[in-house]
């Protein structure tokens, strides 16, 4: 049985990834110290699956502790989630994304190199092309004019693999560019848990839409798009866990060295309102909201040309942003 560290296993994106990891047969590990979590998704991940989820609360930049784990698991891979995510955060105090997310992957790789682990998933982000050079975007588009020191830190760790795999010829990396995830699992023991007010859309819109929130600001409604507010690439979050279970097996299969980027998008357009209006619908509940001004650094339009994610690791989406947002609702619900 292969067994995959999980970086940020406690994470939005990476407690749906431990479920379809144990689902395929894998013995995923989380390393994750709750700083952007709470123990309800360990407890939802066990309701879920019946198993007790085994979790090393360290922080991913420290090295001692990172090597212990690695000498207590001897894992085939990794699954590196581990990371700050919030874009305005990210502006105010760029240093902690800096020091968290480039020094935790400098810390991963020279463990991983010490235990001769060569396999590893990177989550990077649909940041990293910055405005796009054209829709939908491929992976060959440009890169690195992100729009904040958050998707910056997406940009030097893609480079930083690039390099590490040319010096490494062992190594076998694959970088997943995520447009929009969102949703939750359909069984509500898990889903996002934004940290005060949400600057996601979706988060948003439920709390909205519970009324612990006045009401959603749709930002800007003058863009150059069907309904004026921007297009997004809104993907469920199930489905998104699945491609990693994917890249994983995909790279067992290939030779080193590899260092390898797909987008995992639905290749879909949706505006914020089409977002607002399907939530309402699939739901039955109205999402109070009012139009403000546009958001500094939100670009216009942005969704995944996938034809690459489907033609050489197989994957396709299955569900669809009616599915993603009423499991957000039940999530929401189940929140209380
Ligand atoms: C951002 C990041 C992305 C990151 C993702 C998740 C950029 C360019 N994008 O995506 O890399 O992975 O967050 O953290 O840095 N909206 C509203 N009202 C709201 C909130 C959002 O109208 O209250 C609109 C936004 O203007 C945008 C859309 O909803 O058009 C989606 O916004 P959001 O969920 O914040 O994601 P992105 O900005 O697309």
């Amino acid at each position: 049985m292969k067994k995959t560290i999980v970086t940020g296993g406690a994470g939005f994106i990476g407690s749906h990834t431990w479920v379809e990891l144990l689902a395929a047969g894998c013995t995923p590990i989380i390393v994750d110290d709750l700083r952007n979590s709470e123990e309800r998704v360990l407890l939802g991940l066990e309701k879920i699956t019946g198993r007790k989820p085994v979790i090393h609360r360290i922080d991913c930049t420290d090295a001692r502790a990172m090597n212990l784990v690695f000498v207590q698991e001897k894992p085939d891979s990794v699954i590196h989630f581990a990371a700050d995510k919030a874009v305005g955060e990210s502006v105010r105090d760029p240093l902690k994304y800096y020091h968290n997310n480039i020094g935790s992957l400098v810390t991963l790789l020279r463990v991983m190199a010490d235990h001769k682990v060569k396999d590893l998933v990177f989550s990077s982000s649909c940041t990293v092309y910055g405005e796009g050079d054209k829709l939908p975007v491929t992976e060959d588009s440009p890169t690195g004019a992100a729009a904040s020191p958050y998707g910056y830190t997406k940009v030097v760790c893609e480079q930083m693999l690039r390099d590490a795999s040319i010096a490494d010829p062992a190594l076998r990396v694959v970088m997943l560019r995520y447009f929009n995830p969102i949703g939750a699992h359909p069984s509500a023991h898990i889903g996002e848990l934004p940290i005060g007010v949400p600057n996601n859309l979706v988060p948003f819109i439920t709390q909205a839409a519970a009324g612990l929130r006045d009401k959603l600001t749709v930002f800007g409604n003058d863009y150059p798009t069907r309904d004026g507010s921007c297009i997004r690439d809104y993907i469920h979050v199930v489905d998104l866990a699945k491609a990693h279970v994917l890249a994983l097996q995909w790279i067992a299969k290939q030779k080193a060295p590899l260092c390898e980027v797909f987008n995992l998008g639905t290749g879909q357009g949706n505006t914020v309102l089409e977002a607002v209006h399907t939530f309402e619908e699939v739901n039955g509940v109205k999402v109070p909201f009012v139009i403000g001004p546009r958001r500094a650094g939100d670009v216009v339009a942005m969704y995944a040309d996938t034809a690459k994610s489907l033609n050489v690791l197989g994957w396709r989406t299955e569900l669809t942003l009616g599915d993603a947002l009423r499991d957000a609702w039940r999530w929401q619900l189940a929140l209380g």
